[in-house]
């Protein structure tokens, strides 16, 4: 494993007798789900109208967030809504995705022969892309195109870009192995991936109260019967920056994932807690650069840069003497339009912002 750029890493080490003492003391928050434990392997999943029945603060604004759409049956897919006709050609292949009543068809021809097939799953919210998976006797395939809103139309998908298909079949899209399709539910839906297994019997669409929160069933049995069972419900409350990013690093891919991945440079720009965890501003302790202190996971995505202000000054300000004599010497606010740039990795059609906080000196200025 390559060795751990900045100082965070230092400071887990530095951390670990504490956060021992926390527990010493009864931990103030559950264990944060992560790693293999996020996937509940027992209780009851019961869906996220319950929950936004008693809990109207967390679910009113929720749908905003595009974690909640991250998967979209066909049929109510935005995107793929109204007499939609996309068309793409590669070499020898033409491609097109057309609306058929309550069915989307996706056809790949190459003159002489024709593949059909109707999709499946929606994959995405198409900001950055949405693709497609549909179904060949029982086996998923990912579709070969997506659609990229940056193009209002059709482009390979990225990863697929290397390499002329075999076949039609190849052209049309990618065989997914049994890990894979698990992993593209798991992340994308609530409840669809138990534990090591994938199901689609029952499951919600998205990522719901219940992916993160966990299943929900004895939290309300206990309140609906008068006697609340305590632990009963993930509280995900008061987790510091560390167990936050592991937390989300789930779906969003942990730092130690992105390095045992070997993604390296504008390849990684789209997994935040990686490129978090490596800005000096990181620290493994301090919730004011946990995830969630950016980013309410209850709430839309604000893309206003002067809200993040706030959030830079809770550490950067006149009274924090540690950080007081570096202050910025060209800008008072939208702190983030510069110390967090947006970089497009090729193929993405999408700008991400770059979460590794820092001074960039020109565009390619980019830390591995
Ligand atoms: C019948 C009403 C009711 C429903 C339905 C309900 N909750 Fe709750 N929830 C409560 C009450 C009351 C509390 C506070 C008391 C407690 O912690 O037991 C609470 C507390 C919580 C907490 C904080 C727990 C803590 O330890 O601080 C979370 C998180 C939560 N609920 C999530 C959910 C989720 C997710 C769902 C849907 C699966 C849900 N709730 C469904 C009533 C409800
Ligand atoms: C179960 C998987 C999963 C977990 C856990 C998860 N996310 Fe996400 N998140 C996603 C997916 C998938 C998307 C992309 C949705 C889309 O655009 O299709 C996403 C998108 C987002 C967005 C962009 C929202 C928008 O409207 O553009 C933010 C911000 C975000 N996540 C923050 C978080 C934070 C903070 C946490 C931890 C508290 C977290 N996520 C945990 C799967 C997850
Ligand atoms: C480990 C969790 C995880 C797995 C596995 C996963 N995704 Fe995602 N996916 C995410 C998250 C988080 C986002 C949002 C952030 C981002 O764009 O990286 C996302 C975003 C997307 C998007 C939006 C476009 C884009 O490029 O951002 C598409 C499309 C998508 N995923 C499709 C898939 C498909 C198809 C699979 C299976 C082959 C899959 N994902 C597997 C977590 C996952
Ligand atoms: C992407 C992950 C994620 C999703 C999805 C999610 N939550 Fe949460 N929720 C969190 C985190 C993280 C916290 C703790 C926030 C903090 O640090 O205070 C939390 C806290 C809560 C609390 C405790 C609030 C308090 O301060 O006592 C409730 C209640 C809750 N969520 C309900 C819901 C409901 C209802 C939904 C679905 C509409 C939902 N959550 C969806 C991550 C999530
Ligand atoms: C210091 C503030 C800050 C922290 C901490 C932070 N983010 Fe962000 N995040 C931002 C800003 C700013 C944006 C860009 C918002 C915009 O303009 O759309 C953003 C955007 C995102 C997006 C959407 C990306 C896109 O392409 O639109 C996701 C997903 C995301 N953050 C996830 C995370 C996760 C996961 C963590 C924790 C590992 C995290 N963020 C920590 C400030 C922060
Ligand atoms: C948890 C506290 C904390 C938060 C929140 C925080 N920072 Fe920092 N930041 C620091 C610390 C500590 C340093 C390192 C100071 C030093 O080395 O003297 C730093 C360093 C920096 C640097 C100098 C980087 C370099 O390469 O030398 C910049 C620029 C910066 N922060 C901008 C921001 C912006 C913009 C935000 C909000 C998006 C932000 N910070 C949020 C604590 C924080
Ligand atoms: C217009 C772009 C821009 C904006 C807006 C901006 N900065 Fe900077 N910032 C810079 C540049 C460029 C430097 C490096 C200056 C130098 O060293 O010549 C810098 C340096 C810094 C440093 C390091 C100072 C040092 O002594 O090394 C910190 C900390 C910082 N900025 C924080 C912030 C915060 C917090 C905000 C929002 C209130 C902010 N910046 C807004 C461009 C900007």
């Amino acid at each position: 494993m390559p060795v751990i750029p900045g100082s965070a890493r230092l400071v887990i080490l530095v951390a670990i007798p504490l956060r021992f003492a926390a527990f010493a003391q009864g931990p103030a928050t559950m264990t944060p789900p992560n790693g293999a434990n996020y996937w509940a392997v027992s209780g009851r999943f019961i869906g996220s109208k319950q929950c936004a029945s008693c809990h109207p603060a967390q679910a009113k604004n929720f749908h905003q967030n595009s974690m909640s759409r991250a998967l979209e049956p066909i049929e109510s897919c935005a995107i793929l809504s109204g007499d939609i006709h996309y068309t793409w050609t590669d070499g020898q292949y033409a491609y097109s995705i057309t609306r058929a009543g309550a069915r989307v068809l996706y056809t790949v021809t190459e003159g002489k022969e024709t593949f059909e097939t109707p999709l499946l799953y929606a994959f995405g919210q198409g900001k950055a892309g949405q693709t497609y998976v549909f179904d060949i006797d029982g086996r998923f395939y990912e579709s070969r195109v997506s659609y990229y809103s940056k193009l209002s139309g059709l482009d390979l998908t990225v990863g697929a870009i290397n390499g002329k298909p075999a076949d039609l079949r190849a052209a049309a899209g990618r065989v997914m192995d049994a890990n894979e399709a698990r992993g593209c539910f798991g992340c994308h839906t609530t409840g669809a991936r138990v534990g090591n297994v994938l199901q689609l019997k029952a499951y919600e669409n998205g990522v719901q109260c219940e992916s993160c929160h966990g299943p929900g069933g004895a939290h309300v049995d206990g309140i609906q019967n008068g006697k609340p069972r305590p632990n009963s419900i993930r509280s995900l409350k008061g987790m510091d920056a560390q167990d936050t990013n592991e937390m989300c690093g789930v779906c969003h891919r942990t730092w130690e994932t992105v390095v045992t991945m070997g993604l390296k440079g504008i390849n990684n720009a789209r997994f935040p807690a990686y490129r978090l965890t490596n800005s000096p501003c990181f620290s493994v302790t301090d919730r004011r650069i946990a995830c969630t202190a950016c980013h309410n996971p209850h709430e839309g995505l604000v893309s206003d840069d002067k809200y993040y202000d706030s959030k830079c000054a809770a550490c950067h300000n006149r009274t924090n003497l540690a950080i007081k004599k570096r202050t910025c010497p060209a800008g008072k606010q939208a702190c983030t339009s510069c110390h967090m740039p947006r970089v497009e990795p090729a193929e993405s059609h999408h700008a991400f912002p770059d979460h590794w906080i820092r001074i960039a000196r020109s565009k390619n200025d980019y830390p591995d």
